[in-house]
C-alpha cells in the first residue's frame, strides 16, 4: 500500500470521522486506528469500516513508548495524524495533571517513536499534529485568531495543548520533522461524547432533564460541523506546507444561550412539543472557572491556500446533528451507561 498511515484517538469523535473519511476515500492507504478506548473512544463509532481490507486497530496509550514503537515498526508507518487527546476543559480543570500526560508526555512519546522509527529519511514522513484554536486564549474586544496570533492559553486543557504545539515545533527545528499542525474551532456532529454542550442538551432536552447553562450564557464559540473538519484534516494532510500552520473555523460565532435555545426550538418542533416546552429546562448554573469569553477563528489561510471552506451551513449540520442522536439513543445509552467500557475491559483484558 502507498503509505500506512497511524491515527490517533481514532475511536474518539473527531477522529472516527477522519478514519471513515481515509479509509474509504482512499483505499490505497492503510489506516492504523491507534487508540487507549478511554471513556471518550468507543469502537462503535467505527462499524462502518472495522471489516475494511486497509484497516486496523490496536488498542494502545500514547503513554506507552515501546508499544508506540511497535505500532510503527509492525506496521511500516509512513505518516502519523495525531488526535489522541484528552479534550474535555472541564475535566482539566478538576484533573489537569492527566491532560499533561496524555496531551504532552503522550506526544512526545509519539515525536520520539516517528523520530526513530523514520531516522534517516525524516523529510519522507509527514507527522501532522491535530490542535485548538483555545491556545490562542479569549477574545474580548472583536477581532480574530490568525496562525500568528501568539499563544496565549487559559485552561490547563488548553496549556496541554499549546504545549504539545510547541513540541511538535521543537521537533521540526531541531531534528528536520516534517510537521503540519492545524488549529481548529469547536466541531459539532454525531458521535460526540455528551459532556459536551451540543450533545448534552440534546441528550437533556430529549429526556426532560435540566440544560445547565454557565454564567449567563454570553460565552460565544464557532461551531463546525465534524464533518467539514475531518474533510479540512485531509486537505492540510495532503496539500498543506511543511512546517505550516493552519487555523480551521465555521466562519459561525454562536453565544451558548442562542444555541441552546435553538436546540430546544427545533426538538419541540421534532419531539411534537408545543413551542417553548423544551426551554424551560435552561438552568443558569455556577461559570466554568476561568471560562474563556469567546474564540473566533479567521480561517482565510487555508481557504485561499488550500481551497477548503465549511460545506455545511449551521442550520442545516444541527438538524442532521439531532437527527442522528434521536436515531441512535442505543449509542448514546452504551456511553452514558458505561455499558461499553464495561465490554472493552472484559473484551481486551488479554492485551
Ligand atoms: P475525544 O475526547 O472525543 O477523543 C479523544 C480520543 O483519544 C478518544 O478516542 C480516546 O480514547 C483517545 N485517547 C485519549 N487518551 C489517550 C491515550 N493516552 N492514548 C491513546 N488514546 C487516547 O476528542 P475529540 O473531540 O475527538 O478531539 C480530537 C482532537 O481534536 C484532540 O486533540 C482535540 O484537542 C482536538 N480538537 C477538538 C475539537 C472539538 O471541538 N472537539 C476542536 C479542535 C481540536
Ligand atoms: O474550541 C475548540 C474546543 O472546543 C476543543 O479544543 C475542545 O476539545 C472542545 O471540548 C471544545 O471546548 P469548549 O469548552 O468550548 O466546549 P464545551 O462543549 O465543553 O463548551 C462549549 C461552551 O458551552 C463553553 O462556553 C462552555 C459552555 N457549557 C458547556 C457545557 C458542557 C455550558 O454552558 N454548559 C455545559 O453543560
Amino acid at each position: 500500500m502507498s503509505k500506512s498511515i497511524l491515527i490517533t484517538g481514532g475511536a474518539g469523535f473527531i477522529g472516527c470521522h477522519v478514519v471513515q473519511l481515509f479509509v474509504e476515500k482512499y483505499p490505497e492507504y492503510k489506516i492504523v486506528n491507534l487508540d487507549a478506548l478511554t471513556y471518550a473512544g468507543n469502537l462503535e463509532n467505527l462499524k462502518s469500516v472495522e471489516g475494511a481490507k486497509n484497516y486496523v486497530f490496536e488498542k494502545v496509550n500514547i503513554l506507552d513508548p515501546d508499544a508506540l514503537d511497535e505500532v510503527f515498526a509492525n506496521h511500516e508507518i509512513t505518516d502519523v495524524i495525531h488526535l489522541a487527546a484528552e479534550s474535555h476543559v472541564d475535566r482539566s480543570i478538576s484533573d489537569p495533571l492527566a491532560f499533561v500526560m496524555t496531551n504532552v508526555i503522550g506526544t512526545v512519546n509519539l515525536l520520539n517513536s516517528a523520530k526513530k522509527y523514520w531516522a534517516g529519511e525524516l523529510s519522507n514522513h509527514l507527522f501532522y499534529h491535530v490542535s485548538t484554536d483555545e491556545v490562542y486564549g479569549s477574545l474580548h474586544d472583536g477581532g480574530f485568531f490568525l496562525e500568528t496570533t501568539p499563544y496565549d492559553p487559559q485552561s490547563p486543557y488548553s496549556a496541554s495543548k499549546a504545549s504539545s504545539d510547541h513540541f511538535v515545533r521543537a521537533y521540526a527545528n531541531t531534528y528536520k520533522m516534517k510537521t503540519v499542525i492545524s488549529n481548529c474551532s469547536n466541531n459539532y456532529g454525531p458521535n460526540q461524547f455528551p459532556e459536551k454542550l451540543i450533545p448534552l442538551c440534546i441528550h437533556n432536552i430529549k429526556n426532560n432533564k435540566p440544560l445547565p447553562v454557565y454564567g449567563k450564557g454570553e460565552n460565544v464559540r464557532d461551531w463546525l460541523y465534524v464533518l467539514d473538519h475531518a474533510r479540512a484534516i485531509d486537505v492540510v494532510f495532503h496539500k498543506g506546507k511543511t512546517g505550516e500552520t493552519y487555523n480551521i473555523g465555521g466562519f459561525n460565532e454562536w453565544k451558548n444561550i442562542d444555541i441552546v435555545k435553538l436546540l430546544c426550538a427545533k426538538m419541540d418542533e421534532k419531539l411534537g412539543r408545543a413551542a417553548g416546552t423544551s426551554e424551560k429546562l435552561i438552568t443558569y448554573v455556577t461559570d466554568r472557572a476561568g471560562h474563556d469569553l469567546r474564540y473566533a477563528i479567521d480561517a482565510t489561510k487555508i481557504q485561499n491556500e488550500l481551497g477548503w471552506e465549511p460545506s455545511l451551513q449551521f442550520d442545516e449540520g444541527i438538524s442532521l446533528t439531532i437527527d442522528w442522536y434521536l436515531e441512535n439513543q442505543d449509542w448514546l445509552e452504551h456511553v452514558t451507561s458505561g455499558a461499553y467500557q464495561a465490554y472493552y475491559s472484559e473484551h481486551y483484558a488479554d492485551r
